[in-house]
């Protein structure tokens, strides 16, 4: 089938894109590059420049291919920007969203796989969140990946659209940008490279649900024939701290001995999150890579990157 897939030259969307190709699929990818690369971009897909955002542009993409299926990874990322210039924020994710909806109503395309977030909708957490799991989000970027799902479940109502909403949990691996400010495992690895200290935020005691960019990319694909107006979460159900990480990646980086430096968590920061699987294990059938392996790969990443 041909599929579309928004912010294909990042870091989570080159995978889903790769995934797609190799299951015998057509990947048209759509990105302004504004934090992806085209060095991301496998070269059997097609790669169109455009914004999200901008409606002629999104509809020139519709009426140049016959598009099935539309993952939608394109997206501001930063939290931090979206606390800043919210208005930016919800231009990309908001409209940027409906943009892509309009054209899928217009071209009856059948469905959207929609990228969106676990540990920003659900904020702190003692245990697992599952997908039912009150929605508190406490900053635009959140607020945005929300509106986008209620946006999502009207056009399907309303216009028989179909979805898979995934929400996922922290995404790590290979390609993962060092700018990124949750990218912890990539920033370190980058560190670890180059001798350089890393800080630990919250003293090294911040837990997270890391989930391995390939994990992310097969709840895609499997997406193309399951998970019909579903949402689901992809994470493991596992906590991790910060520490771990640090202390994880350095098995692979031997040399390494500069220490870390601990500091406090920064304003508004989560100290646990992580989501519940179980609705995506059963009906997806899927597993998840364990951590040791998920690190091993990306540090491999690291080492042989320029
Ligand atoms: N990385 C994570 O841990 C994580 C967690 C939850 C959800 N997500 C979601 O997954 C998706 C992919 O995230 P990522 O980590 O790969 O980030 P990324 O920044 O690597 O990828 C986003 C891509 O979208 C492109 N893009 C941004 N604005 C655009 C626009 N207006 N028009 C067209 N393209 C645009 C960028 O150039 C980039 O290639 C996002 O929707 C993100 O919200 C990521």
């Amino acid at each position: 089938m041909k599929m579309l897939v928004t912010g294909g030259a990042g870091f989570i969307g080159s995978h889903v894109a790769e995934k797609l190709l190799a299951a015998g699929h057509k990947a048209i990818v759509f990105d302004n590059l504004s934090t992806g690369s085209e060095k991301n971009i496998n070269s059997a897909s097609e790669f169109i420049k455009g914004d999200v955002s901008i409606s002629s542009d999104v509809k020139n993409i519709f009426s140049s291919f016959d598009i099935d299926m539309v993952f939608h990874l394109a997206a501001q990322i930063d939290v931090r920007i979206s606390t800043e210039e919210p208005e930016r924020d919800a231009q990309t994710n908001i409209v940027g969203t409906i943009n892509i909806l309009n054209e899928m109503k217009k071209n009856k395309t059948k469905k959207i796989v929609f990228s969106s977030t676990g540990g920003a909708l659900y904020g702190d957490v003692n245990s697992p969140a599952e997908e039912n799991h009150e929605k508190n989000p406490k900053a635009p970027y959140g607020i945005s990946k929300l509106a986008s799902e209620y946006y999502i479940r009207f056009f399907s109502d309303s216009f028989s659209v179909d979805y898979t909403i995934l929400r996922y949990a922290n995404v790590y691996g290979p390609r993962q940008s060092i700018k990124g400010e949750a990218g912890v495992v990539a920033i370190f690895a980058d560190n670890m490279k180059h001798n350089r200290q890393s800080v630990l935020y919250g003293f090294g005691e911040m837990y997270r649900d890391y989930v391995f960019v390939s994990d992310v990319a097969e709840a895609n694909l499997i997406s193309v024939s399951l998970g019909s107006k579903e949402t689901y979460n992809v994470g493991t159900g596992k906590r991790t701290s910060v520490k771990d990480i640090f202390n994880l990646l350095k098995r692979s980086f031997p040399k390494y001995s500069a220490e870390p430096i601990l500091k406090e968590s920064r304003t508004g920061e989560v100290m646990n999150s992580v989501v519940s699987p179980e609705k995506i294990s059963k009906d997806y059938n899927i597993s998840f890579t364990p951590i040791e392996d998920g690190i091993g790969k990306t540090a491999e990443y690291f080492k042989e990157r320029e």
